[in-house]
């Protein structure tokens, strides 16, 4: 037979996948496990969305939409987008998709023409690397350290940029190391991308959880030359409790957003007409119940990191939004726990989920080694289980 496409085969598997799939089998025999890979909140979705949806099934609401969303649905982000982040959009500058993630697949796709160069900062979320390579474009990793509070700067930044450079990626809050970019750091790097004329794909799902008061500042409010030049990507799935729903959204300028809606319209159609209607329920509805997840997921940050520094072996930075922790092993390096010697993240995340019960995420498939992802995104009972239990592992 003839061979697979190269594009294709060249996809990994998602490493996030890996390790949960290993604590499902443990949690299915019977074992009891508790894990920390979860990228989604525990919550339910809040019940007037249910009810929205609900009724849109028995309101008959089942069939196609136009293909970047219903008219309802973009005026909803516009109006959203307005009130959280001072951005003006027009209704055909939206495009509804089917979660966030085909958003930053079909920015990519509207922008990068084979052999381009996307500026990935490390530690990223794992599945733009993959999803650069899907397009053909040709992934420059550039890693911010934990000395950096995670951070790309502006000069390195510039100094990865090449006649080649499209585009670079931000996402922020930043999933995995829940770090968010203040006013005058994303200014910094909003000026050499207008410098260089360089398209950003500013990816703001985390962007309702945001703690300790901090004022979330979105990209492409900074001015109108950045404006010209982000694709805002977000949704509805880790504010509102809605990953099932997978309804996601991007903002950008009339060209961009055409390009993308044309993609939308010949790959997946429009997304599902149900979960449009109770996103606009979302996005519309008083937004206290959001409120109340978000500081349940702030008391959760408080917990963990202040645990975690004052676990011997293991540290944290703390975390300003979203709802990971990325801890810091490499003081363990080359120590023997349970008899496994710990080489790298990868080992201590196999021998913590054998001996210590507990899956973590190890940080390698994010660009960040000798690091693990804890996701908080679970009750403050596993939470404190969980921390118990890497004390015992590490004692021992
Ligand atoms: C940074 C980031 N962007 C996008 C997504 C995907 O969101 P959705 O479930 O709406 O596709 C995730 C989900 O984990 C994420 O962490």
């Amino acid at each position: 037979m003839k061979e697979l496409s190269t594009i294709a085969q060249a996809v990994q598997a998602s490493t996030t996948m890996a390790i949960d799939a290993m604590f499902k089998q443990m949690k299915a025999d019977g074992v009891d496990v508790i894990g920390f890979g979860a990228g989604e909140p525990d919550f339910d979705t809040p019940d007037e969305i249910k009810a929205a949806g609900i009724a849109a099934i028995e309101q008959n609401v089942t069939r196609y939409t136009p293909a970047a969303g219903t008219v309802e649905l973009r005026k909803a982000v516009c109006e959203r987008m307005q009130a959280d982040c001072g951005l003006s959009y027009k209704p055909n500058q939206v495009v509804a998709t089917s979660g966030a993630k085909h958003a930053v697949y079909l920015a990519l796709r509207a922008l990068v023409n084979p052999g381009d160069e996307v500026i990935l900062p490390a530690p990223y979320w794992v599945s733009y690397y993959e999803l650069i390579k899907m397009v053909g474009g040709v992934p420059v990793v550039v890693t911010a350290t934990e000395a950096e509070h995670f951070k790309l700067t502006p000069e390195k930044l510039s100094a990865a940029i090449t006649p080649k450079t499209k585009c670079l990626i931000l996402n922020n809050p930043s999933n995995p190391t829940g770090m968010m970019y203040g006013e005058e750091e994303l200014c910094g790097i909003a000026d050499v991308v207008v410098k260089n004329d360089l398209y950003v794909i500013s990816d703001e799902i985390y962007y309702g959880l945001v703690y300790d008061g901090k004022p979330f500042v979105s990209f492409a409010s900074l001015s109108s030359e950045v404006w010209e030049r982000t694709i805002l990507i977000n949704g509805v799935s880790k504010s509102y409790a809605m990953t099932g729903w997978r309804i996601g959204y991007a903002c950008a300028n009339d060209q961009v957003a055409k390009v993308m809606a044309n993609y939308v319209s010949h790959s997946t159609g429009s997304a599902s007409a149900i979960s449009q209607k109770a996103s606009v329920t979302a996005l519309t509805a008083p937004q206290e119940k959001i409120e109340e997840m978000r500081q349940a997921f702030e008391a959760r940050r408080n917990y963990i990191v202040e645990r975690m520094n004052a676990i011997p072996g293991v540290s944290c930075i703390r975390p300003e939004g979203a709802f990971y922790v990325m801890m810091n092993l490499e003081q363990l390096i080359g120590k023997t726990i349970h008899g496994v010697t710990i080489t790298n993240d990868d080992v201590f995340a196999d021998a913590f989920l054998k001996h210590g019960l507990v899956a973590v995420v190890p940080g390698s498939g994010f660009g960040a080694p000798n690091f693990v992802r804890w996701s908080y995104a679970t009750s403050l009972d596993n939470i404190k289980e969980g921390l118990n239990r890497l004390e015992k592992f590490l004692a021992d």
